[in-house]
């Protein structure tokens, strides 16, 4: 794991898209995994950014999302599939096409079903080349809730009550517009995309942080298993950074290292 630690979440965007930029000149038509959430806003925006400067474009990618809430109708604003059409699809965002955008299918019948047809999806197209994560304050990601299985692939989850909370923000502060079932893709499936890019910000992810980079691996706070996969990179500022024990050694590995390959 690598762990970059920034004076505000801003830099921390700005250092994750060029990460993204620099891999995907590398690695062009590479396949993306997509996060939701407020983190990776930022991150999308300096994406544009590149995009519209020429130096970076989805046009010859796919790209995954995560997760995505069960129940919704498909035109409403926070569907995640909307969401990141709004972000990043189009010829004046990042090139990436609405068919090359892949979210589980919630308008199949069984939401059993539509998570095994993702897992198989995610697999037929070569797995993800790099996925960007940001983190739940109940160490969530996707939206792996506690307790879950280490191994799980992409599967019909429930909403813990703290990211019922933690989501009313994007429902007009009402948790019960919350969705309260979701598909997302398991922890195993996240831990066979090749590389991960986490981000983190502020007060509140603070334990979450200190849990998914010193914790010991538990389902409790699902992201620790993240500890096992050999290429993480987690971008974090310095408010959710203040508990980490040994982050002056973070800063030296980053300043001397290679981050990615
Ligand atoms: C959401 C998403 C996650 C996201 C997390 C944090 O519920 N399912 O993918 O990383 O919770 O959200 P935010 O970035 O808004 O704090």
């Amino acid at each position: 794991m690598r762990v970059g630690i920034f004076n505000s979440a801003e830099e921390a965007s700005k250092e994750g898209a060029k990460i993204i930029v620099e891999f995907f000149s590398r690695k062009p038509a590479s396949t993306l995994g997509l996060a939701t959430g407020s983190t990776p806003l930022m991150l999308y925006a300096e994406l544009r950014k590149a995009y519209a400067n020429g130096d970076f474009s989805l046009h010859n990618s796919l790209a995954f999302a995560l997760d995505e809430y069960v129940g919704m109708d498909s035109d409403h604003p926070q569907l995640y599939r909307n969401v990141l059409k709004e972000e990043l699809v189009g010829d004046d965002k990042t090139g990436l096409s609405d068919a090359n955008l892949r979210t589980p299918n919630i308008s199949h019948p069984d939401p059993d079903v539509a998570a095994i047809n993702y897992e198989a999806a995610i697999q037929a197209a070569g797995g993800v080349d790099l996925q960007i994560l940001g983190i739940g304050a109940d160490g969530h990601i996707g939206f792996n809730e506690p307790g879950g299985s280490l191994s799980s692939l992409t599967h019909h989850e429930v909403l813990a009550s703290q990211t019922l909370e933690d989501n009313a923000r994007f429902f007009d502060k009402d948790s019960d517009q919350v969705p309260r079932t979701c598909i997302t893709q398991g922890l195993k499936t996240i831990m066979n995309a090749k590389n991960l890019l986490l981000l983190a910000f502020g007060e509140s992810k603070r334990e979450a942080v200190t849990q998914l980079i010193e914790g010991p691996v538990s389902a409790k706070w699902p992201s620790t298993v993240l500890q096992h996969h050999p290429s993480v990179i987690v971008l974090v500022d310095e408010a959710s950074a203040g508990d980490l024990e040994l982050s002056e050694l973070y800063r030296t590995r980053w300043q001397m290292l290679k981050h990615i390959d």
